[in-house]
């Protein structure tokens, strides 16, 4: 029998027909549900745009007011999470912290809704687990630093409610309006390793928690969403090596000694420019004020990306920008991931119910390269 043909790390191999979304390269357009991505970033709230990553069409503004009500009224943790959150190791990543309560979670529903894999089952999870993620991630990383805990105030919108949770202060109207824009830009963005991974795990049947667990493992990884916490720390290590005069030289040292530069480069878009990253530097320059040492990062910011178009023809993922916007809002770094996450959830949850209403398993096939024939 003829092999199928084998493309390393799935390079360029159809994995599932889906109708939520679709990197068009071509167009440089990143398709949510119809929508342009970027134009969705541009004229809509987070929550509208999850709405639509969720249900497939965007909300009228009654049902709009529904869905943020809910996400507002399902926003506190149950009691419980709170202690375990108070159990785990000090030296725990954040991303660690809110995959284990996030299995946690899954033992806190009925058993009966747990096992129920209907796509309305799942969204109806799915709701839940994303109304909590603002709650969950700040108060992972409030845990695992010792800090008081923070509760969801409900008197706040979706975003700033987050922000507010994460930065510990009230935040103002732009700082809220380039978080929303943050979290709308990592909503979606079709056949990621995570994505992948919750789809993979969701073909068995097995439930959207445990597919969600799956995917905050991968999500973890610096070659995947981990990237925006690398950029940070090499931002901030260039700067504490001479700043932006040095920046050029702390380039073409890592490539010489063939290491990645973190928010470079990208599986699909390969050397064409992630239109995230693209619209997500504009909102750099008007943040740089905020940290007395914003506008020294920008320079680096702009060197270091001109130095890898120039040596590898490679443009920086929504990973870059987002290393340095966060940065320049006031949020601690270990935290960058774990947004990247709960951004995440509404596609991630679209998936698993998408998976679960036309399942088929996963189950691909090896080249073998051992040794046969060995007797015991
Ligand atoms: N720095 C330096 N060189 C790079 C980088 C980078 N960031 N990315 C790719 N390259 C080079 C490779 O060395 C290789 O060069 P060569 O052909 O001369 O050997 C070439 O580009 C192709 O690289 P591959 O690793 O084969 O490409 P792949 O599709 O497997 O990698 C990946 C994609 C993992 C994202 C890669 O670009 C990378 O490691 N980037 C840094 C991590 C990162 O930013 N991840 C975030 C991804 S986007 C997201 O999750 C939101």
């Amino acid at each position: 029998m003829t092999q199928p043909a084998y493309s390393p790390g799935l390079e360029g191999v159809i994995a599932t027909a889906t109708s939520i979304s679709y990197l068009d390269t071509e167009h440089e357009q990143i398709v949510l549900r119809g929508y342009d991505l970027m134009e969705l970033a541009r004229s809509k709230r987070y929550t509208e745009v999850a709405y639509l990553t969720l249900y497939g069409r965007l909300p009228e503004a009654s049902e709009l007011r529904a869905f943020e009500d809910r996400l507002r009224q399902e926003a506190e943790l149950p009691e419980e999470v709170y202690r375990l959150l108070d159990l785990l190791p000090s030296r725990m990543h954040v991303m660690d912290a809110q995959r284990t309560v996030l299995s946690y979670l899954a033992g806190l529903e009925d058993p009966a809704e747990l096992q129920d894999t209907s796509p309305e089952a799942d969204l109806r999870k799915g709701v839940r687990v994303l109304a909590r993620m603002p709650a969950l991630t700040a108060n992972a990383y409030r845990a695992l630093r010792g800090l008081p805990r923070v509760r969801p105030d409900p008197s706040l919108g979706f975003s700033e409610g987050f922000l507010y949770m994460l930065v510990g202060t009230r935040p103002d109207p732009e700082a809220v309006r380039v978080f929303d824009v943050t979290l709308t830009c990592y909503i979606e963005h079709e056949m990621p390793n995570s994505t992948f991974a919750a789809r993979v795990i969701a073909s068995t049947l097995s439930d959207l928690y445990g597919a969600l667990v799956g995917a905050a493992a991968s999500l973890k990884g610096p070659l995947h969403g981990g990237a925006n916490e690398a950029v940070a720390h090499m931002l901030l290590e260039i700067l504490e090596a001479g700043g932006s005069a040095r920046a050029e030289q702390y380039v073409l040292d890592r490539l010489r000694r063939g290491e990645r530069i973190m928010g470079f480069g990208h599986r699909v878009y390969m050397r064409r420019p992630d239109p995230r990253a693209v619209f997500l530097r504009e909102a750099l320059p008007g943040l740089a004020g905020r940290r007395p040492e914003g506008e020294e990062l920008l320079r680096i910011y702009g060197v270091v990306e001109a130095v890898m178009r120039r040596e590898k023809g490679l443009h920086p993922n929504a990973d870059y920008p987002v290393g340095l916007l966060y940065y320049l809002l006031g949020i601690p770094i270990e935290l960058y991931t774990p947004i990247f996450l709960a951004a995440r959830t509404a596609g991630l949850v679209a998936h698993v119910a998408e998976q679960h209403g036309d399942n088929r398993l996963f189950r691909p096939r090896v080249l073998y390269q051992g040794p046969r024939g060995l007797r015991p």
